[in-house]
């Protein structure tokens, strides 16, 4: 069943209204103060959570404070969490939330500091984004004739997913990693990063690469998915972080530890099928870390959480993972070439919508 099948259609545009109740955490720079409070507004039935926080402050109370510019997903000022998770307020309907009677808790953007009710400070976003100098640093020649450098779309493709960042946080509001370690670079900064190190007109990928697999870099992201799963414009955040992963290691750039235990899963799946961690810490750490840990892994062996190292278990059919690894060796695809995320990630954005924002609302898909 498609998506568009398993909700109510809203009545044509402008034919009724709707009641619909939202919770919002008020919040008061200046005390301190945090309260729950609830509205009741009645709304056009195409209202989305923008309009209906309009309302509330045109027709209940002036002092509820929220950014917005375009109301048209493009600015990325609006966003906001509903039900703890972030979303584009411009871009959530509310037809089908009021429709349930469900009334739903709004809250400002997680990880970076509230100025007032939901009114986020965004300069701690905008310094991790100007650390990842965001702007082309030419690795060309400038055409003899003085015309512009031209170059074919294929070859942009490459970031064109990263490409559609609004700058609206929704990402980095929900980054596991950002929550235990504020100096982590962040998905939304990453992906940026990605955008210029793949861009082929850049003469600083390595230096960037560099950089980025630096300390609160690439390698300290969890892998937790929110990123992705929140991201109102397809982005995906998390591919972007494995193909700098994957282009770091392509470049020899393979210091961090992440790195390290990446290229080891790589070679362990490619001669025996399996992720062999118990071979994780002397392949990577050496004999030395592997001789203090010796304690734990007896320990994991004997609650049977891991498999005895000798002999390797080699899976039945080896043959085609070491197919796989072939061929991705044969087709050049080893750095970022070799991430197939995206293009998972892509097909759940609508196609006719490439340039905006159809892709099935985050708040929608958990259901
Ligand atoms: S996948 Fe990584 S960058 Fe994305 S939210 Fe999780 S920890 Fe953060
Ligand atoms: S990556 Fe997505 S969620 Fe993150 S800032 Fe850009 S558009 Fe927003
Ligand atoms: S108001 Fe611009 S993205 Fe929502």
């Amino acid at each position: 069943m498609s998506h568009s099948q398993t909700h109510t259609l809203p009545p044509p545009p402008g034919s009724q209204t709707m009641e619909v109740a939202l919770k919002i955490w008020r919040f008061d720079g200046r005390t301190g103060e945090r309260a729950l409070k609830t509205y009741e507004v009645e709304a056009p039935d195409w209202a989305t959570l923008l309009d209906v926080l309009d309302i509330i402050k045109d027709r209940v109370d002036g002092t509820l404070s929220y950014r917005k510019s375009c109301r048209m997903m493009i600015c990325g000022s609006c966003g906001m969490r509903m039900d703890g998770g972030a979303v584009l307020a411009c871009k959530t309907r509310m037809w089908d939330i009021a429709q349930s009677g469900h009334v739903p808790v709004i809250s400002a953007m997680g990880n970076l500091p509230i100025v007032k009710d939901l009114v986020v400070d965004m300069e701690p976003f905008w310094a991790k984004m100007r650390a990842v100098q965001p702007y082309v640093q030419p690795g060309y020649e400038v055409p003899p004739d003085g015309k512009e450098h031209r170059i074919s779309q294929e070859r942009m493709n490459v970031v064109h997913k990263e490409a559609l960042c609004i700058n609206c946080g929704c990402c980095v509001s929900e980054c596991n990693s950002m929550e235990a370690d504020p100096d982590f670079l962040g998905p939304q900064a990453l992906a940026k990063g990605w955008r210029f190190v793949g861009d082929p007109r850049d003469g600083a990928k390595i230096d960037r690469l560099e950089e980025l697999n630096s300390e609160h870099g690439i390698w300290d992201c969890t892998r937790c998915y929110f990123c992705q799963e929140r991201c109102p414009k397809g982005v995906d955040p998390r591919d972007a972080i494995a193909k700098l992963g994957a282009e770091s290691i392509k470049q020899g750039i393979d210091h961090d530890m992440g790195a390290k235990h990446a290229k080891w899963f790589v070679k362990s799946a490619e001669t025996t099928g399996w992720l062999r961690e118990t071979e994780l810490v002397p392949k990577t750490q050496g004999v030395i870390s592997a001789i203090k840990e010796v304690k734990f892994a007896l320990k994991l062996f004997r609650h049977g959480k891991v498999p005895p190292p000798i002999p390797p278990h080699v899976a039945e059919n080896v043959n085609e993972a070491r197919a796989l690894h072939e061929l991705v060796r044969t087709q050049g695809r080893e750095g970022a070439l070799g991430i197939v995320q995206g293009e998972q990630a892509l097909a759940r954005i609508e196609p006719l919508d490439w340039g905006g924002a159809s892709r099935i609302a985050p708040e929608e898909s958990r259901q």
